[in-house]
């Protein structure tokens, strides 16, 4: 048995509700597991109940009881399959030596970005220590559910975190960051290198304190033309996947449906797909792969009617092939969590078999 194989039976073993893993693993399961990216978060009252008494978002991710606290609130309320830890992709900046803030009703912001090869040279490969209060808030999140749900932990892909720290924050064009790549590509090479190196170590210590499965966000994969997101992505994610044999990993590209063919190559075990994403052409292109999504965040706008449709109609595309439903993008925060527990309810009821 291969040690991934162990890793995982292991798990598999010690939780009640195990079907993610098993569906990650390629196994055949009772019916499709359920989860949603960005479960944790503003869809839910009791988030911004505990978000409202902190200073800021910042605080909430470096304090590992309250972490726990929101981590959890998702399997309670919304009963879905896996918990996932939060956090943000925005700490392995941080932990670099490239410090964020989280800009009320706008979102990240770094003061000072990487414009010249000197400012590169004065970050670290940070050590994975300095991110300890990601371990305690996982293992304090362990330690409350009881083996009760599988934990995910999470970490960008380094070509988004790249561009976070090129750009400063969000991009319409993502100019900088894709131009960078084109006049000092060398320069480019090296932090995406020291992004990577961060990362293992930091998936390490991640899953030491006791994540159960990964999965790597790469948010901005969309925006890059195919020949440099294979050499600015997805090599490190490669590198990334090859160095993570403990747990199971699920890579996630928004927008790169043209390097599809290229992922079945990783040595991961879950494509998640975008709502982009055609099921029917990824389960040709990915055989070997359990596949993610993709449900449209915006279906969860519509009428319980509509919604229970589309699942049906998400869940039969998938239809022979090992899945994992979720959204195809983070759930928007304006959804109506009603509307959620709804889009989690079909899943449970018509994949059952
Ligand atoms: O999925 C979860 O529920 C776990 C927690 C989680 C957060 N961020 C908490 C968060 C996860 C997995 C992330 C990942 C993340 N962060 C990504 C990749 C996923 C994606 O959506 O593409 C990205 C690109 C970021 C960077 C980031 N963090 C942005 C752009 C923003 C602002 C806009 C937004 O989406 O909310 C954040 C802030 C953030 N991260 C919030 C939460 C709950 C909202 C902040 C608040 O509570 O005020």
């Amino acid at each position: 048995m291969k040690d991934i194989d162990r890793a995982i039976k292991f798990a598999a073993m010690s939780i009640k509700n195990d079907l993610l893993l098993r569906a990650a693993k390629g196994e055949k399961t009772s019916r499709t597991p359920v989860w949603l990216m960005r479960q944790a978060g503003r869809i839910l009252p009791e988030y911004r109940a505990v978000r409202e008494k902190l200073s800021g978002f910042k605080e909430l991710v470096e304090t590992p009881e309250l972490a726990a606290e929101v981590t959890i609130q998702p399997v309670d309320i919304l009963d879905v399959d896996a918990a996932i830890i939060f956090s943000d992709i925005l700490v392995i900046p941080d932990a670099m030596g490239l410090p964020y803030e989280m800009i009320e009703k706008k979102g990240p912001h770094f003061p000072n970005t990487v414009a010249s090869p000197g400012d590169i040279r004065k970050l670290k490969v940070a050590d994975p220590s300095e991110l300890s209060y990601v371990y305690d808030a996982i293992k304090l999140t362990k330690a409350e559910l009881d083996n009760s749900v599988p934990l995910i932990g999470f970490a960008g892909a380094p070509w988004t975190i790249f561009s976070y720290m090129v750009e400063g924050g969000g991009s319409k064009t993502f100019s900088k960051a894709r131009g960078m790549l084109y006049t000092n590509p060398a320069d480019s090479h090296e932090l995406l290198d020291m992004i990577t190196s961060t990362t293992i170590g930091y998936l390490k210590g991640q899953i030491a304190a006791g994540a159960d499965l990964i999965q790597l966000f790469d948010s901005w994969a969309g925006v890059l033309p195919p020949d440099h997101y294979s050499e600015f992505s997805l090599r490190y994610i490669s590198r990334i996947c090859d160095s993570i044999k403990e747990v199971p990993i699920t890579v996630f590209a928004k927008g790169a449906w043209f390097a599809l063919a290229e992922m079945e190559t990783l040595s991961c075990r879950t494509v998640g797909l975008d709502w982009n994403m055609n099921p029917a052409d990824a389960k040709k292109i990915l055989p070997g792969k359990t596949l993610q999504g993709n449900l449209d965040p915006c279906v969860l706008y519509g009428s319980n009617e509509q919604i229970e449709e589309e699942t049906r109609k998400m869940l039969a595309q998938f239809e022979g092939h090992p899945h994992i439903a979720n959204l195809g993008h983070g759930v928007y925060p304006d959804t109506d969590p009603e509307k959620v527990k709804c889009f989690i309810r079909s899943v449970r009821e018509f994949s059952s078999r």
